[in-house]
């Protein structure tokens, strides 16, 4: 017994704790009511009357150790508790956190939108990868007629004519599908993303933003393509704004033009942006061409309308000091975070 009770002082001195299932497994075996001390005090009774006092004593001890140790141990494990929480910097700046905001472009837009919109202009998209016919063919571009290369396209597929996909090189085929889709009268714009196989620089990449406008009624004339483009102008650019209307051709109007703007960072008087012209083009427009009427079912002796089409990241370039139109597209925070919210 004497030997039994030393091994177990031995033992109780020498359990290792750190943790507190530690501290709850040497609880367990040694000194709940069940436990070691325990059974070794039931044992007592059968130690020689001569010996009981020196063994309850020894008994004792081992009480007595055990329970200083879970003391001990209790209050180590505290401490330790203690120490963490004390490791924590209240003084510290929080975390910011980063949230997200409006690209510029589409700051850009939603500005345009909203004017178009206010002139009762509904919104209409469609597929970036395009269907040849509607992005060439329904807009009156002849097989193999040289207005194709206009645009540096990127095909998708090539060999049946009628379901050959592309990345759409213009916004124009949403016209198509908004026109063979509903009966006139039509009032929409089409803003997206367009695709062209170009040499990527400073001042082009391989994708950027159209915004496509298309009317079609009775007896739409030029007229009100000069007054929508004039009103959406002044609103953009400042009441001070001018316009100029250039002639030009484009396969889906007729008659086409190009219009210019003066430029709105020198006034007109000529700047390095505007390469001393005094002059910024903004958009192509035109009367929507009979054919292209017709080849989206619609009459073109009852009908008529007018289109334009313009770019957006020149105006955000523009608008924003940004001096590389790749800066918008590469999604880089450094750039991104100069826009917040
Ligand atoms: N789709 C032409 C382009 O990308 C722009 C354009 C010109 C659109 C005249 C039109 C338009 O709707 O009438 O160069």
């Amino acid at each position: 017994m004497e030997n039994t009770i030393r091994s177990l002082q031995q033992e109780i001195t020498d359990f290792e704790i750190t943790t507190h299932a530690d501290l709850e497994a040497f609880r367990l075996k040694y000194t709940v009511r069940k436990g070691l001390i325990a059974a070794l005090f039931g044992q007592l009774k059968t130690v020689a009357p001569a010996d009981k006092p020196r063994i309850g004593q020894l008994l004792n001890q081992l009480k007595l150790t055990a329970d200083n140790r879970i003391d001990e141990e209790e209050a180590k494990l505290a401490a330790n508790a203690g120490d963490s929480a004390k490791r924590i910097d209240l003084t510290l700046p929080g975390r910011r956190y980063f949230t997200g905001s409006e690209h510029p472009v589409q700051k850009v837009l939603g500005e345009m939108k909203q004017i178009f919109s206010a002139m009762g202009f509904g919104i209409a998209t469609g597929p970036e990868l395009e269907l040849d016919r509607y992005n060439f063919d329904l807009l009156n571009f002849p097989p193999d007629h040289p207005a194709r290369d206009m645009q540096d396209t990127f095909f998708v597929t090539t060999g049946n004519p009628d379901t050959d996909l592309l990345l759409r090189t213009h916004t124009s085929p949403v016209q198509v599908r908004v026109m063979l889709d509903h009966e006139p009268p039509i009032r929409v714009i089409c803003p997206g993303k367009v695709y062209r196989n170009e040499a990527i620089s400073a001042r082009s990449y391989c994708v950027f933003h159209q915004l496509e406008g298309l009317y079609i009624d009775k007896k739409v004339t030029f007229a009100d393509l000069k007054a929508t483009i004039y009103s959406f102008a002044r609103q953009m650019f400042g009441t001070d704004v001018k316009l100029r209307f250039r002639p030009s051709f484009f396969p889906f109007t007729e008659p086409s033009a190009e219009v210019d703007v003066t430029c709105y960072l020198c006034g007109g008087k000529g700047c390095r942006v505007c390469k001393k012209s005094g002059w910024l083009e903004i958009m192509g427009c035109g009367m929507v061409h009979p054919n292209v009427l017709r080849n989206c079912g619609i009459d073109p002796e009852t009908w008529s309308g007018y289109a334009f089409g313009m770019g957006v990241d020149r105006t955000v370039l523009l608008r924003y000091k940004i001096d590389d139109i790749r800066l918008l597209f590469e999604n880089d925070l450094r750039m991104l975070r100069q826009f917040p919210a």
